[in-house]
């Protein structure tokens, strides 16, 4: 297993964003790791993407950590904490790097370090 800076081939969007009830079109996902300041992938032997993260920066203050997942067959192996901490990495010294997440992810977060705050939200579901 590899992590990467990048995606060099867009995965299928179908095999990731598991469980949301509306998946973001192909095209969508393109974007989204195309136009993401930060983007990792985890690549295993054969070349296949099995996992990413995304981040959003202004390069100067303050940060977002926009997605992450790994497949669901390849959780569990650190996979996760290695595109964490390379996304941490790539952001830097900087002020703040936020992240909203469900409750049962609230310790996968503090493992990096990140405490629990108060976020407000709009979605367009
Ligand atoms: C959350 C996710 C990215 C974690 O990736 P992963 O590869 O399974 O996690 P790792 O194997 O790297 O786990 C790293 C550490 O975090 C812990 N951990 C993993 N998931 C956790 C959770 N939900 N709550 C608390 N700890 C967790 C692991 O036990 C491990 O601890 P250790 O270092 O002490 O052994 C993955 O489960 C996933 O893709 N979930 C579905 C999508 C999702 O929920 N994304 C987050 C949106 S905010």
């Amino acid at each position: 297993m590899e992590i990467r800076d990048g995606v060099e081939v867009i995965p299928d969007v179908e095999d990731f964003f598991v469980g949301w009830t509306k998946r973001p079109t192909q095209e969508v996902f393109k974007n989204i790791l195309k136009n993401s300041d930060v983007v990792v992938a985890a690549v295993d032997e054969t070349g296949t993407v099995v996992g990413f993260a995304t981040a959003l920066t202004d390069h100067a203050l303050a940060a977002y950590i926009s997605l992450i997942e790994v497949l669901p067959e390849h959780q569990g192996k650190g996979i996760g904490k290695a595109m964490t901490d390379r996304i941490i990495e790539r952001l830097g010294n900087i002020y703040m790097i936020d992240t909203v997440c469900d409750e049962n992810l609230v310790g996968f977060y503090e493992k990096f370090g990140m405490k629990r705050g108060i976020a407000m939200m709009k979605r367009n579901y």
